[in-house]
């Protein structure tokens, strides 16, 4: 059952969850952290916060291994990359090793390649072929919720919602602007996970959250974890 905690705004929501990247981090018990990042404009905010002089020093950066849950693809340094987003709000600011920065390999050709080869690489940090019970993939997914009820880039009636073959699926059509071949996390890849994280916050998200609540079947209300599925809304989303 996924929970529901709903924040007074949108600086909350990115105070709740980087207070919660900063815990995972100083977990005595974990050496190495696997978190995937969320694309689009919601998490900005958080990424930000985590850049900032609050946590900058306080998150041990060495720790985390951090991954797309889905990018556009378009050269790193495009104004659509999520690669570009989450560099210029956090990545550029703190001490992360660039080896723990899993980047989605968008240079490397087509959609299809480039899902084959960010398949490969998170095969090979996983250590194993597919996902195993009982060791999951990630320790944190984060995910949006867009106007469609897509997440990630798992568009309603896109081929990728069925691929169940790997953990990375090309997306040579998006559902919703900007209408750039993507690649994304299968369900599968997100479902191998301790804690899944929605961040949702506007007034202009209410209503696909009431659908999601309603049991509507939209790609977002379709999302498993191995672990806890939380969603972190802010008022206006919620509607309260
Ligand atoms: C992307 C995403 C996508 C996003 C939602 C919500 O790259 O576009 O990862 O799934 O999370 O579309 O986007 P906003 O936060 O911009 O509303």
């Amino acid at each position: 059952m996924a929970e529901t905690i709903v924040h007074s705004d949108p600086d909350a929501v990115a105070a709740a969850m980087a207070g919660i990247i900063a815990g995972l981090s100083q977990d005595a018990g974990r050496e190495r952290i696997a978190i995937a990042l969320s694309g689009g404009s919601t998490p900005q905010r958080l990424y930000r916060l985590l850049a900032s002089d609050a946590y900058r020093d306080s998150v041990r950066w060495q720790r985390l291994h951090l991954f797309w849950g889905d990018e556009r693809v378009v050269p790193h340094d495009h104004p659509d990359s999520n690669t570009r987003m989450v560099s210029e709000a956090l990545l550029q600011h703190v001490a992360i090793p660039p080896e723990n920065v899993h980047l989605v390999p968008t240079q490397a050709g087509d959609c299809e390649r480039v899902a084959s080869l960010y398949d490969e690489e998170i095969r090979r940090f996983y250590g194993g072929s597919g996902p195993e019970p009982g060791r999951p993939l990630f320790d944190l997914v984060l995910l949006g919720l867009g106007g469609d009820g897509h997440t990630a880039s798992l568009f309603p009636a896109s081929p990728a919602l069925a691929d169940r073959a790997h953990w990375v699926a090309p997306v040579p059509e998006a559902g919703m602007k900007p209408f750039v071949p993507r690649v994304t996390l299968t369900f599968g890849a997100i479902a191998s996970s301790r804690e899944i994280a929605f961040l949702v916050t506007g007034e202009d998200k209410r209503d696909r959250l009431g659908d999601i609540r309603a049991g509507r079947d939209l790609p977002a209300g379709q999302v498993r974890s191995d672990g806890r599925i939380t969603w972190h809304i802010d008022t206006a989303a919620a509607g309260s």
